[in-house]
């Protein structure tokens, strides 16, 4: 059997910050479960704003030339991702945003993450963590699960995520590594899709994606090429896409 390839992408401007502390536990059981990980930090790579021209759409490819179609292709060789952001005022930091609004476009039509699973991570100081950690597992494929740690205590304000004392946490991220491996190998039989897969699948793509892109087909050309290199022309074939 080939060996699983996870993704740690950190979205923090923080190179080893606390949101790197807790990815690095839930990394821990990956690796324990047998996956080799590749880190990503988004800082490190150019990534330039969207700039709304949907020419995506049109074309397949982005206008702008920097380190996204890096970024992307490693994105899309991972067959599971970790993916962490601190909570900034209730969102993810701008530099991860970017790298969302770049993808957002052409992964909403032609549902670039298909085959990936995730555990989305997220840090804050006192705010819930659960809404950024869930935003990021739903963008960068299939939820597994969340996890989320505050880090700011009365007693000491600001307070890096301490590697130890923290054993409760660090067993759940840990577990939850594991779990994203062994989902990837033994893929659980899903009786119940998530309510997001539930909306794609009955009312987004029947009502509102397919019969728009038919319509137009010079205004997403692009999306065409990619759903018939995908076989998703035809019918939904969004279960285990290869990219
Ligand atoms: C610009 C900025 C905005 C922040 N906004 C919030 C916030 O709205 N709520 C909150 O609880 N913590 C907020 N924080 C605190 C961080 O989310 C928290 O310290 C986090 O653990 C930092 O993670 P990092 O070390 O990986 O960067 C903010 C921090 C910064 C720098």
């Amino acid at each position: 059997m080939t060996t699983v390839k996870i993704l740690a992408l950190n979205g923090s401007p923080h190179r080893a910050g606390n949101t790197v502390t807790l990815m690095k536990w839930v990394i821990e059981g990956c690796r324990s479960a047998g996956a080799s990980v590749e880190w990503m930090q988004v800082v490190d790579y150019n990534i330039g704003y969207c700039q709304g021209c949907m020419r995506c759409l049109r074309t397949g490819t982005c206008l702008l030339a920097d380190d996204l179609p890096l970024v992307r292709e490693k994105l899309l060789m991972s067959d599971g991702i970790v993916v962490g952001a601190p909570v900034y005022e209730g969102f993810p930091p701008a530099q991860m945003k970017t790298l969302m609004d770049r993808l957002t476009l052409l992964n909403l039509y032609t549902r670039t993450f298909a085959r990936q699973k995730t555990i989305g991570v997220a840090t804050s100081g006192v705010a819930p963590t659960s809404g950024v950690a869930r935003t990021l597992a739903d963008f960068f494929g299939h939820r597994v699960a969340i996890i989320g740690a505050k880090t700011t205590t009365i007693k000491h304000g600001y307070t890096r995520l301490s590697e130890v004392g923290n054993d409760r946490l660090r067993a759940q991220a840990v577990a939850l590594g594991q779990r994203l491996v062994d989902e990837i190998c033994v893929p659980r039989r899903q009786w119940l899709p998530t309510p997001i897969e539930v909306w794609f699948r009955l009312f987004l793509w029947p009502h509102v994606v397919k019969p728009l892109v038919t319509r137009h087909p010079e205004q997403f050309a692009g999306v065409m090429r990619i759903w018939k290199e995908k076989g998703m022309l035809n019918s939904l074939n969004i279960e285990g896409v290869q990219q």
